[in-house]
């Protein structure tokens, strides 16, 4: 059966993402904005790249329009405004909490089955936003960060030591913000644990590169934020869900006891497969990074509570 993926907002991540779905056959697209004339004219761009890069997924790109993204498998949501230079995270969270809300509510009404991939920032708030108002089960509603965050460290590890980036394996917990937990220990080339081939300074500095990893591209690009990168994560958990792959990877979900945390979305290694989060998987941490942890999951709680107080 030929699996349906609605991405909301045509922007940088949510064209980009509707192209990488389109080109790996994952699904037939549905690409929706606000904007007028936008999502149609990207999707039918894509559509006429197609018969070059070899494709039959069908794309349509529509205005408000949500009767087309009806009975989609996944939603990707990119819907929301992206950061400038100096600004954090956390600074668009007025914004795209109003827009977070909505669209989860209107995707609710016509794909009541889908698995939402959560994209818009500050990410593990509006994970909560698109949970509250979309209803759905806690397994259904996955928020995409820690892939991207581990895909840069992985980045990161493969240019020190002039290796293939296949062959890196990176950990990385915690919120999707200056607090992530990037886990050395965890981290591997070809098996072997990073602190094994790096000293602890330079795996400290590939570190704070991944924690600055958006920002330093903001920097660089001056207007708007990364794309490729975010929208090959959010793409790779739409595949593994859509394949049914049983697939670890980390990603923000909501907790139950876990980690010793309670509601709140955070990112953990989950297993992803057609149910979406099948699974949260508890590894064990160190005093250091349990602390480390928690000092994540504070600042996403800071902000939950600031959503609660602007009146999600
Ligand atoms: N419904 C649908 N689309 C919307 C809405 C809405 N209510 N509000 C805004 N949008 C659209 C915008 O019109 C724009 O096309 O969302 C799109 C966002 O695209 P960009 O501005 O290009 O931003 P992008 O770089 O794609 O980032 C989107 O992902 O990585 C995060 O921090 C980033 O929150 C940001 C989001």
């Amino acid at each position: 059966m030929i699996k349906k993926a609605a991405v909301i907002g045509a922007g940088q991540v949510g064209a980009t993402a509707a192209m990488r779905l389109a080109e790996k056959e994952l699904a037939d697209v549905v690409l929706i904005d606000v904007i007028e004339g936008v999502p149609a004219g990207k999707a039918l761009d894509l559509a006429e790249a197609a018969p070059i890069e070899k494709h039959d997924a069908h794309l349509l790109g529509v205005t408000n329009d949500y009767g087309a993204a009806k009975d989609s498998d996944i939603v990707i949501i990119t819907a929301g405004i992206p950061r400038k230079p100096g600004m954090s995270r956390d600074d668009l969270l007025t914004t795209n909490m109003g827009i977070m809300r909505s669209v989860a509510t209107e995707v609710a009404k016509v794909a009541p089955n889908a698995i939402l991939i959560i994209v818009s920032n500050p990410l593990d708030a509006m994970c909560h936003v698109a949970y509250e108002a979309s209803g759905f089960a806690k397994n259904k509603v996955i928020g995409m960060a820690g892939v991207l965050d581990s895909a840069r460290f992985r980045a990161f590890i493969a240019m020190e030591l002039n290796v293939s980036v296949e062959n890196t394996h990176a950990f990385v917990l915690g919120g999707h913000g200056d607090t992530m937990v990037p886990l050395p220990r965890y981290s591997t080339v070809a098996g072997i644990p990073i602190t094994e081939l790096m000293s602890a300074e330079r795996i400290e500095s590939l570190v704070e590169r991944t924690r600055n990893g958006g920002a330093e591209i903001v920097g660089l690009l001056k207007t708007g934020s990364a794309y490729y990168a975010p929208s090959a994560a959010a793409v790779e958990m739409a595949e593994a869900i859509l394949k049914d792959k049983k697939k670890i990877l980390p990603c923000a979900a909501i907790l139950s006891g876990e980690y010793g945390i309670n509601d709140l979305f955070i990112g953990v290694p989950v297993k992803l497969g057609k149910n979406g989060v099948e699974q949260v998987m508890e590894i064990k941490l160190t005093e250091e990074e349990k602390k480390a942890l928690n000092m994540s999951a504070d600042a996403v709680r800071g902000l939950v509570a600031d959503l609660k107080r602007l009146g999600s």
